[in-house]
């Protein structure tokens, strides 16, 4: 008669058996998946990276600027995968010419003045490599302008960005049109604290310093015209909605630009429907401190972005809302819930230029009012 012991060592075996066969298939299935993945998993990346298309990428220039920019970017890479593989086989070489073997006694050694020598002037050449082309291109950047570029003054403020062209007489706000057989001269102005502008596949980035001067000057590529904007954004940390402080560059064939210089240099056309023109008396009595609309009453201010022709831009609200009716409700209903930071509490009304925010006019007017301004900026083509 089997002990009880028997017995359980019995059930056990059999169990550790079971247990052994469950391990080879599932050792069997995870080789199927691993070699599955292999293959699986770099196919599904190289889709997702070739559907990718990043509007803010700084690898796809489309200026001389940043051309040239990538020019020093290509060689640091390249450098950069140089030493990365060649450590990389090095260390391979040496972890298997030097393994432990049976007799083998590791031999301490300490300098070898030689090796000392090489891996001081291999790192301080490949620097030098990069140092060249890197001065070259803040030279060339730096440089002064050309004659015949595009002068644009634009100041970075809490939080949009306002686009002057002097030479033209236009002021508009965080849509920047740009021709592309003219070189853009941008010259950066702050109206409060440090902002920096930066069109990533155009140019930038640079400091908007208050009280002082800052510039750049870039040519759109030939091959840069195109219908959807180009998109920018302040890189400088600058408050609360920082992150919400973008900006959209066209750039534009000369005709199409000429023709955007007409629109602009117009007087704001006169609201066609009932609800616009109710619109266009409430804005001047409850807007056009702040704002201006020229070729109206409301064309003294010029805190808030200029809306003469607002309702040609794509989005309101320095770039953060796609422009159209409920998003200008929204905004003008409460804009500090969209922009965080833009409360009046946080007005500072004691400086030059002062600082003033929008109220929420949902406080202060009826529904139908608000939508009758809202109704009134979208006709303003
Ligand atoms: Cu302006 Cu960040």
């Amino acid at each position: 008669m089997r002990s009880p012991h028997a017995a359980l060592r019995y059930r056990a075996h059999g169990y550790r058996g079971a247990c052994r066969v469950t391990e080879e298939a599932l050792l069997r299935i995870s080789q199927r998946w691993a070699r599955r993945l292999l293959i699986l998993v770099p196919a599904v990346l190289l889709v997702l990276f070739t559907a990718c298309s990043d509007p803010m990428t700084t690898i796809e220039p489309k200026s001389d600027f940043t051309e040239a920019i990538q020019g020093v970017y290509e060689i640091v890479f390249w450098l950069s995968m140089f030493v990365f593989v060649a450590i990389m086989l090095i260390t391979l070489w040496l972890a298997v010419r030097y393994r432990e073997r049976p007799g083998r006694v590791a031999n301490q050694i300490h300098g070898n003045t030689r090796l000392e020598v090489l891996w001081t002037i291999i790192p301080v050449a490949i620097v030098l490599v990069m140092l060249v082309p890197t001065w070259q291109v803040i030279a060339d950047t730096t440089a002064t302008p050309p004659d015949d570029s595009m002068v644009i003054e634009a100041t970075g403020k809490q939080w949009w960005f306002e686009f002057k062209y002097p030479e033209l007489g236009i002021t508009t706000a965080n849509e920047l049109h740009l021709s592309v057989d003219r070189p853009a001269h941008v010259k950066l102005y702050s109206d409060d604290v440090i902002h920096s502008f930066w069109i990533p596949q155009l140019a930038g980035k640079v400091d908007m310093v208050p009280g002082h001067e800052n510039d750049l000057w870039f040519t759109p590529d030939a091959d840069s015209v195109r219908e959807e904007a180009y998109l920018g954004q302040c890189v400088e940390f600058c408050g609360a909605s920082h992150a919400n402080m973008r900006f959209r560059v066209y750039v534009h064939t000369a005709e199409e630009f000429d023709a955007w210089v007409q629109n602009e240099l117009a007087d704001a056309v006169e609201p066609t429907s009932e609800l616009g023109q109710l619109g266009a008396t409430l804005f001047v009595v409850r807007c056009a401190e702040c704002h201006t609309i020229r070729g109206t009453a409301a064309s003294i201010a010029d805190f808030g972005p200029d809306l003469t022709h607002v309702g040609s831009r794509e989005t309101i609200a320095a770039g953060i809302l796609d422009n159209n009716i409920d998003n200008l409700v929204d905004w003008i209903s409460n804009p500090a819930e969209i922009k965080p930071g833009i409360n009046p509490e946080n007005d500072i009304t004691d400086k030059d230029p002062p600082l003033r925010f929008m109220r929420a006019f949902e406080e202060e007017i009826s529904a139908e009012d608000i939508l009758a301004i809202a109704t009134y900026l979208s006709e303003l083509k």
